[in-house]
């Protein structure tokens, strides 16, 4: 005979589960994060029609006259009074809750926590409360769960994909050494498969976050050979040089890295992370640091800008020929800019100029940059048509600059 398991639907707070230590095969969580979406005030909506229509055959749900707001785990600087106390507040409750899937699993259980946040302070805190709850890592997936299409994903950096995380209540190891564990996520960050799936951007970072978590996870404490005692932090910066370093190297194919520039190789991987998206300043921060680059020396210079608390990337749409050519000091970017320009233009003569005084025309370095940049944004993008439609007429540009330098040579 078939056994029929019939499931119990019931309301509590993840922070106090009404269940005894031990209950559990398995808990499955998507919790909220910081602000991303206050589903308390949403839910109002839908609330106060379900209270007239189905309110008297749940008395116990719809007993308040709007939805129950004080447990709910969010950071809301109105509720909360003030964006420190909003932070506190769902700080707090987080850990709580995970604190609570530890206590009712099964020793033998398993627990999978789906987590998606962009910013690396988001990380930061579901990391330590994750591991402070006792909880280890042992897997994680990316998965593809967000809309395209969907509102926030339209001007902003959104994710497409999601973190499950795979967490079992088990033993840990005493001690890991910062040294070994760096060097592992290290060798898992190279050898993993994620590239050749598609997964760019931020969602390669929280892919390889998840791969760093299953390592750094197993051990109660990490600590470096001066005793220091290594948190989600300074994880989170490794984590994201190692990235860095080995997105380069892809979108590069290879080779050049070595060649270029800190401040191309920026303009590359913030292609590659954000497109033409603008960015809050902590994360742009985070992204230049991790490949040498001090944002607060090189902003309103080039084509990197700040407007208030944003970054954003400039394409050479969005400059002007004059201000570039009035630059002191010019970065490959800024002549890739320069030639764009020009060759939107039309002016043929002045783009060979350009790239025959500064060198470039004959570079093979400066080519794969516009090539890798192109690479990198999607096909509706001004700045890819300009890079596609300068690079499909590469070959004869190369051998016209030649030329004139060869004529050149012979008058002298
Ligand atoms: C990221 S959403 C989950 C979305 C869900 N997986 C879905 O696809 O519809 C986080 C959810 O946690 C709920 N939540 C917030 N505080 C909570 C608490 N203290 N106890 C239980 N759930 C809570 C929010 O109301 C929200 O529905």
């Amino acid at each position: 005979m078939k056994k029929i398991i019939i499931p119990t639907v019931l309301q509590a707070s993840a922070t106090e589960l009404p269940y005894p230590d031990n209950y559990f095969d398995a808990v499955f969580t998507d919790p909220p994060y910081y602000d991303n979406i206050n589903y308390a005030e949403l839910s109002d909506f839908f609330y106060v029609w379900l209270k007239r229509s189905i309110g008297d055959l749940y008395p116990e749900l719809f007993s308040t006259p709007l939805v129950p707001k004080s447990k709910e785990i969010v950071a809301n600087p109105v509720r909360h009074g003030g964006e420190a106390k909003a932070k506190e507040f769902f700080e707090t409750m987080l850990k709580r809750a995970f604190q609570e899937i530890y206590r009712v699993l099964k020793p033998n259980g398993i627990a999978v926590i789906v987590y998606t946040h962009k910013s690396t302070s988001g990380w930061e805190t579901m990391i330590n409360s994750l591991l402070d709850s006792g909880l280890v890592p042992t897997a994680s997936w990316p998965i593809d769960t967000e809309m395209k299409t969907r509102l926030l994903a339209k001007d902003s950096a959104a994710l497409a994909s999601s973190i499950y995380i795979v967490c079992r209540k088990m033993e840990r190891e005493d001690i890991g050494w910062f040294s070994d564990v760096k060097k592992e996520i290290r060798e898992r960050i190279f050898n993993n498969l994620l590239w050749e799936e598609g997964i760019a951007g931020p969602d390669f970072f929280i892919a390889c976050i998840g791969s760093a978590i299953e390592v750094f996870g197993r051990y109660k404490k990490v600590m470096d050979y001066e005793g220091n005692v290594i948190r989600a932090d300074k994880l989170l910066e490794f984590v994201r040089e190692v990235v860095t370093e080995y997105a380069i190297k892809q979108i590069l194919h290879n080779g050049i890295a070595g060649e270029l520039s800190a401040l191309t190789k920026f303009y590359i991987l913030w292609r590659w992370s954000f497109r033409e998206a603008k960015v809050e300043f902590d994360e742009a921060r985070k992204l230049a640091q991790s490949i040498g680059v001090h944002l607060e020396r090189v902003w309103n210079r080039s084509f990197i800008k700040r407007d208030r608390n944003y970054i954003k990337v400039l394409g050479p749409q969005d400059r002007r020929l004059e201000d570039i050519e009035n630059m002191r000091e010019k970065d490959l970017i800024d002549v890739l800019h320069q030639v764009l320009l020009h060759w939107s233009k039309g002016r043929r003569d002045e783009m060979k100029r350009v790239l025959k005084e500064t060198g470039y025309g004959e570079n093979d370095a400066f080519y794969r940059v516009a090539q890798a940049v192109s690479e990198t944004l999607p096909n509706d993008s001004k700045e890819k048509k300009l890079l596609d439609g300068f690079l499909s007429g590469k070959d004869r540009l190369i051998l016209e600059i030649k030329d004139i330098k060869d004529k050149q040579g012979r008058l002298l």
